[in-house]
C-alpha cells in the first residue's frame, strides 16, 4: 500500500460521527491526528477549541507578494446506520474493485486528505508552495457548522484570504473535471404532534379523539401539490430563475440525464417540479423533503392503538436568493394553518445554511478550470450542486471571499448511506489537482 493510502486508512479509522455524542472523543482523536499530520508536513498548526468539536487551522509562512488560498474541509462524518447493510465495517477501510470502502471515504476525508497530501508533496518536491496557504478543517459540517461562523468572525484577520477552495462536492462522471459554482441552502425543522395522554385502544376510543399519526400524514400531504410543486405560501418568491445559458450548458453535462438519475437512484421513475428536468431540479430548484416520519406501532402484526404522539422531520433545500430564516417562518405559518383540529402541534426549528452561487468565469474560476483541465481529460463541467455546505455563503458574508468547489464525489459514492466508497484514482487525482490548483491560482493575474 502507498504511504498516501496508509494515511487515508488511518484517517478513516476514526469513527468521527458528529451527530452522536458517544463519539465525542473519537472526533477529538481524529482532530489530533490531523494536527499531527500537518505539523509533520512542516505547517504551523493549531487546534482551536469551540463549544463543540475542535477546529484545526494550519498555514505555511506567508509572504506579502503571494496570493492567499484557504482550503476548507470537514473531518466529521454521518452516522453509519443501518450497519447491517454494510459489506465491510464502516471504520475498518478496505480496498475492493479499485475503491476504498469506509464511512467518510468520499465525504469528506478522502477529498480533504488529498488536499493535505498535495500540499505535503509540493513542499517535499519544491521546498515551497506557490501561494500562502491556510488549511481550515472543522468537525461539525454534518450538523450544520454551528460553531464555525462565530470562529470566522473572531479570527477574521488571520483568515483573510483571496479565494477559498473546497473538495466536498460532486464529480458528474468518472475522470471528468467538475467545477461547482453553486450550492443549495438548507433549513431543517421537526414537528411533534401530541394527542391523548397515552396510547389508546383504537376500538374503545377510536372516533372520539383525533389520531396524531393521521395529523402528521395530513401535514405531510399539505406540503406539495400532486404535481410536485411545493404548496407553502411565498416559498418560490425569492427563487432566482435559471439562466438560459445554464440550461443549455447542463444539457451537455455527462452523468446528469434523467436516465442517469434513474440508474443511480434505483427509483422506478423520476419525479419533481413540472417544467424542469432532473438536473435542473437538483441544481437550481428548491424542495421540501420528509427525512423521517414515525408514530404508533412499528412491530410485527397489527396492534390496535391510537398513538399518543407522532413526529416528522423536514428539511428544505433552498436556492439563491431564498433565505432560510424567512422560509422557516413560512413553513411554520403553513404548518399552523394546516394542522387538523384535536391535536397539539410543536415545531422545533433546526439548523440552516444559506444557498450560494458565484461566477464560474471569474479569474479564479478560470484558474480552477485550468487546474481541472490539467488533471482530467476534456473540458471541465460547470454545475451547481444539489447538496449543501452551510459555511460557504458565510465565507462570503464574513470573509468577503468566493469559494471554488472542485468535487471528486461520484454519484455512486453512497455518501450518507451504507457502503460509502471513493475510487483510488479519484484520491490520487485529488492530490495532483491540489498541486495544479495552487499553481494556477498563483499564476492568475487578478
Ligand atoms: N459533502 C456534502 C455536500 C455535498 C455532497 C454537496 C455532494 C454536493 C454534492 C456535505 O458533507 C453534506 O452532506 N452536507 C449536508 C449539510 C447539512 C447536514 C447541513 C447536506 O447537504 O445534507
Ligand atoms: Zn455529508
Amino acid at each position: 500500500m502507498t504511504p498516501e493510502l496508509q494515511d487515508l486508512f488511518a484517517f478513516l479509522s476514526f469513527p468521527s460521527v458528529s451527530t452522536d455524542s458517544n463519539h465525542k472523543s473519537d472526533v477529538r482523536d481524529c482532530a489530533n491526528w490531523i494536527v499531527g499530520k500537518l505539523s509533520a508536513a512542516g505547517m504551523d498548526t493549531q487546534l482551536h477549541e469551540t463549544p463543540g468539536n475542535p477546529i484545526v487551522v494550519a498555514r505555511n509562512a506567508h509572504k506579502a507578494d503571494r496570493k492567499t488560498v484557504l482550503i476548507y474541509g470537514h473531518y466529521d462524518v454521518q452516522p453509519v446506520d443501518p450497519l447491517n447493510l454494510w459489506d465491510s465495517p464502516p471504520f475498518a477501510p478496505e480496498i475492493r474493485n479499485g475503491k476504498i470502502w469506509a464511512r467518510g471515504s468520499t465525504d469528506n476525508k478522502g477529498q480533504m486528505l488529498a488536499h493535505i497530501l498535495g500540499v505535503e508533496k509540493t513542499l517535499a518536491e519544491k521546498g515551497e508552495l506557490p501561494v500562502n496557504i491556510i488549511l481550515l478543517f472543522e468537525g461539525e459540517e454534518e450538523i450544520g457548522s454551528p460553531n464555525l461562523a462565530p470562529f470566522l468572525e473572531k479570527h477574521k484577520a488571520e483568515l483573510a484570504c483571496d479565494i477559498i477552495a473546497i473538495s466536498d462536492t460532486g464529480m458528474v462522471a468518472p475522470n471528468t473535471g467538475t467545477l461547482g459554482y453553486g450550492l443549495r441552502g438548507i433549513a431543517c425543522c421537526e414537528v411533534k404532534i401530541t394527542g391523548p395522554a397515552r396510547d389508546l385502544h383504537s376500538g374503545i376510543f377510536g372516533g372520539a379523539v383525533a389520531n396524531p399519526a393521521t395529523a402528521v400524514a395530513r401535514l405531510v400531504s399539505s406540503l406539495h401539490l400532486p404535481d410536485g410543486t411545493v404548496a407553502i405560501e411565498g416559498f418560490y418568491d425569492d427563487v432566482r430563475p435559471l439562466e438560459p445559458w445554464e440550461r443549455e450548458m447542463w444539457a451537455k453535462v455527462p452523468g446528469v440525464s434523467d436516465e442517469d438519475y434513474l440508474k443511480v437512484t434505483g427509483s422506478p421513475a423520476t419525479f419533481g417540479e413540472p417544467g424542469y428536468n432532473s438536473a435542473e431540479r437538483v441544481f437550481a430548484r428548491p424542495t421540501a423533503e420528509v427525512n423521517g416520519i414515525g408514530g404508533g406501532y412499528q412491530g410485527e402484526g397489527s396492534k390496535t392503538v391510537i398513538p399518543a404522539e407522532a413526529f416528522v422531520k423536514f428539511s428544505f433545500r433552498l436556492v439563491p436568493d431564498q433565505d432560510p430564516k424567512t422560509i422557516l417562518q413560512q413553513v411554520k405559518a403553513h404548518l399552523e394553518k394546516h394542522c387538523p383540529p384535536g391535536v397539539k402541534l410543536e415545531i422545533e426549528i433546526g439548523h440552516d445554511g444559506k444557498p450560494y452561487a458565484c461566477d464560474p468565469h471569474s479569474d479564479f474560476g478560470k484558474a480552477a478550470q485550468r487546474a481541472l483541465k490539467r488533471t482530467f481529460p476534456g473540458e471541465p463541467m460547470l454545475i451547481r450542486e444539489g447538496g449543501s455546505i452551510p459555511i460557504v455563503q458565510a465565507f462570503r458574508d464574513i470573509l468577503g471571499v468566493d469559494t471554488l468547489l472542485l468535487g471528486l464525489a461520484l454519484a455512486d459514492a453512497q455518501i450518507h448511506s451504507p457502503n460509502e466508497n471513493f475510487p483510488i484514482e479519484n484520491f490520487e487525482a485529488g492530490i495532483r489537482l491540489n498541486q495544479a490548483l495552487l499553481e494556477e491560482l498563483a499564476a492568475d493575474a487578478s
